[in-house]
């Protein structure tokens, strides 16, 4: 769905979009019968592929998501199902865009403490089901979209080498979905009300989501001694071009050392970090430093830093 498409719905326009958020086009499930499941679904089956990993042989799966298919039961077990990860528990986590990081830390915990060998961990989201396109302050903003990785042990001290975690529970309702929930469930009016959808004060999270990731990244880089130099790149939650803009400046890295989709998808919320791994895929080499950073809805933020381990 592209900006002039956006431009037939409401009062907008391509170059407002672009210049105030990055945004040229984002991608839209259309089959009505298929969800955040079945995108989780065929992300996790090429995770495998590239892997070289059965789906038999995966552990745990853990989905990240704000838009599951059903409240319960979790979109993790349907996605176990659907791929045949017959010997894996699976369940939800929720965290709004921090939760692939999220997602990616806890697994990582299974693997180091030796409960787990392999993990799937799985970023999806079908943010369509819950945008109010008449609403053109945040519906243009979110696309649909998944990714997927497979975590496993390593021995060569390549992998996850730290992560740093913060909340803020926001109870002045920046960032929320009103209805859906045991506290405002379904009901004619929440419907009316258009309760069920996105609402968010955009203002006011742009200025959280900036302050948030650009200090965290920094402190991961401070906590572990990274010079710029030593940042090869910059994975960051796609929200905004100008709050990654802002991150990266922080950071003291240069345009080159950060991956930005947010054209051609916008904000798919869980999906944005693993779709910028996806993209860059070719482009990593083993050992490179990565700092992966993420803000989002709760308020969750947080960042990691990895070496890359694929040779
Ligand atoms: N098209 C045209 N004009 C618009 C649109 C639009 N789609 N949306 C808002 N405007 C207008 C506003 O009505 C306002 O007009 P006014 O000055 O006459 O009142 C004007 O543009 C400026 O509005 P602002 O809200 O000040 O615009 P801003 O530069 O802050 O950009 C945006 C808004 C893009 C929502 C920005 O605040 C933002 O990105 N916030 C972060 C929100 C976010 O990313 N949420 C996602 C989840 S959290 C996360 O992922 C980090």
């Amino acid at each position: 769905m592209t900006n002039f498409e956006l431009e037939k719905l409401m009062d907008t326009n391509d170059e407002w979009i672009r210049t105030r958020t990055g945004i040229s086009e984002r991608r839209i499930l259309k089959d009505p019968d298929k969800a955040t499941a079945f995108m989780g679904a065929e992300a996790a089956k090429e995770a495998l592929e590239n892997a070289g990993v059965e789906a038999s042989e995966i552990d745990l799966v853990i989905l990240a998501t704000v838009t599951p298919d059903f409240l319960f039961p979790a979109t993790a077990c349907l996605v176990q199902n659907m791929i045949g990860a017959t010997n894996a528990f699976a369940f939800d986590l929720s965290a709004a865009c921090s939760g692939f990081l999220y997602a990616v830390s806890t697994g990582s915990m299974y693997i180091e403490s030796g409960r787990a060998k392999k993990v799937l961990v799985i970023g999806s989201d079908k943010m369509s089901s819950i945008l109010d396109y008449t609403d053109r302050t945040t519906s243009i903003l979110f696309g649909d979209g998944a990714g997927a990785v497979v975590l496993e042990e390593s021995t060569d001290g390549t992998g996850l080498i730290d992560q740093i975690h913060h909340t803020e529970g926001d109870t002045n309702c920046s960032l929320y979905q009103h209805a859906g929930g045991s506290r405002n469930p379904a009901t004619k009016e929440t419907v009316e009300n258009k309760q069920h959808y996105i609402t968010q004060d955009g203002r006011a999270v742009f200025k959280k989501a900036t302050m948030g990731m650009a200090d965290v990244s920094l402190e991961i880089m401070k906590k572990n001694n990274l010079e710029p130099e030593d940042v090869a790149w910059l994975v960051p939650h796609q929200a905004n071009l100008r709050i990654i803009d802002a991150t990266a400046n922080r950071m003291g890295l240069s345009s080159e050392k950060v991956m930005i989709n947010i054209n051609k998808y916008g904000n798919t919320t869980a999906g944005t970090i693993p779709l910028c791994l996806y993209d860059w895929k070719d482009k990593l080499n083993y050992g490179d430093n990565l700092i992966l950073a993420a803000f989002g809805g709760g308020f969750t933020w947080g960042a990691i830093y990895l070496k890359w381990g694929i040779k």
